[in-house]
């Protein structure tokens, strides 16, 4: 089984991401850690513990990471489309596993360096923590196998129309950990450019609240964005999880990414180049019904 370390900011979407995890055989999800982002880095911390306790995984390591981005307050006042609590309008119930103490970089360095077989680490909110382990850590970061990046994009934004999320929330630790990493990780972006086109419409999550008590969470996470929108939740951060589990899923491509992080309107932008090559790629297509439904049909399986 491949070794799976998870950072995100749970977010209904991280949320998806966590269950696939955990309903996947191929790997063997080793540690979450939190970082703020869709809310506040305490909120984020109690929905990955109930999250993973909801899925049958409450011991799962569980430790908190940066509260605010390396330099520049973005998320201050931030208040994103998942809710005051960060899961929508999905209840679990409260795990009764506690976070681990110690902090997020030095829990995924010690994990990645105790593991006997290379750790594939995917993120799926700001880069904060990432930035930190490749500044601080760099020897247990050159051992990554793979590193699968949610954000930034070829093409769009969704938080501005330079920007995606992740990227806008900490451009400085994207730069980091796309462009100037410091050390060789293999790492591919997975941007809105296939994230948008993977989508759980009415109808898909209609059925899929019928499958089971983790659908059936899903279902009421995104409820309340679906009532506002007439194309379907897309499945942001399952997307990057899925190519972890499976790589290949996507159509990844070799390229450079370049990343603003000056104080203008395209902060936050991601430039990315298919005339350099070198340890990134960046997803430019998927089969996406089929990529929805091995997602889904994953969830479905926690029952
Ligand atoms: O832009 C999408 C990303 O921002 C996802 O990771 C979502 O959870 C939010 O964090
Ligand atoms: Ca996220």
């Amino acid at each position: 089984m491949r070794p799976l370390l998870i950072d995100c900011d749970p977010g209904i979407d991280d949320m998806v991401a966590l269950f696939l995890a955990c309903a996947s055989p191929e790997t063997d999800l080793i540690g979450v850690t939190t970082v703020a982002g869709n809310v506040g880095g305490l909120l984020t911390t109690r929905n990955a513990l109930d999250v993973l306790a909801f899925a049958g995984h409450p011991d799962v390591p569980v430790v908190a990471g940066a509260a605010r981005p390396l330099v520049a307050e973005n998320l201050r006042g931030h208040r994103g489309a998942h809710g005051d609590l960060g899961l929508g309008g999905a209840r679990l119930p409260q795990s009764p596993s506690q976070a681990r103490d110690g902090h997020a970089v030095t829990f995924l360095a010690e994990a990645i360096s105790r593991s006997a077989a290379p750790v594939t680490l995917v993120a799926t909110g700001p880069l904060t923590n990432v930035a930190l382990l490749f500044a601080l850590h760099p020897e247990a970061a050159g051992r990554l196998e793979r590193l699968v990046v949610m954000g930034g994009a070829i093409a769009t934004g969704n938080i501005t129309p330079a920007a995606e999320f992740n990227i806008w929330a900490d451009p400085e630790a994207a730069h980091r950990v796309l462009t100037a990493p410091g050390v060789d990780v293999l790492t591919t972006m997975v941007g809105l450019d296939v994230t948008l086109r993977t989508l759980i419409t009415p109808d898909r999550a209609a059925a899929l609240a019928q499958t089971g008590r983790a659908g059936r969470a899903v279902a009421d996470g995104i409820a309340e964005y679906l009532a506002g929108t007439d194309g379907g939740m897309p499945m942001h951060d399952a997307v990057a999880v899925a190519e972890a589990i499976t790589p290949g899923i996507l159509d990844c491509r070799p390229c450079t990414i370049e990343v603003d992080y000056g104080p203008g309107p395209s902060r936050g932008n991601t430039l990315v180049s298919f005339l350099g090559a070198g340890t990134t790629t960046v997803a430019v297509g998927a089969d996406h019904p089929a990529l929805t439904e091995f997602v889904l049909e994953r969830v479905a399986t926690l029952g």
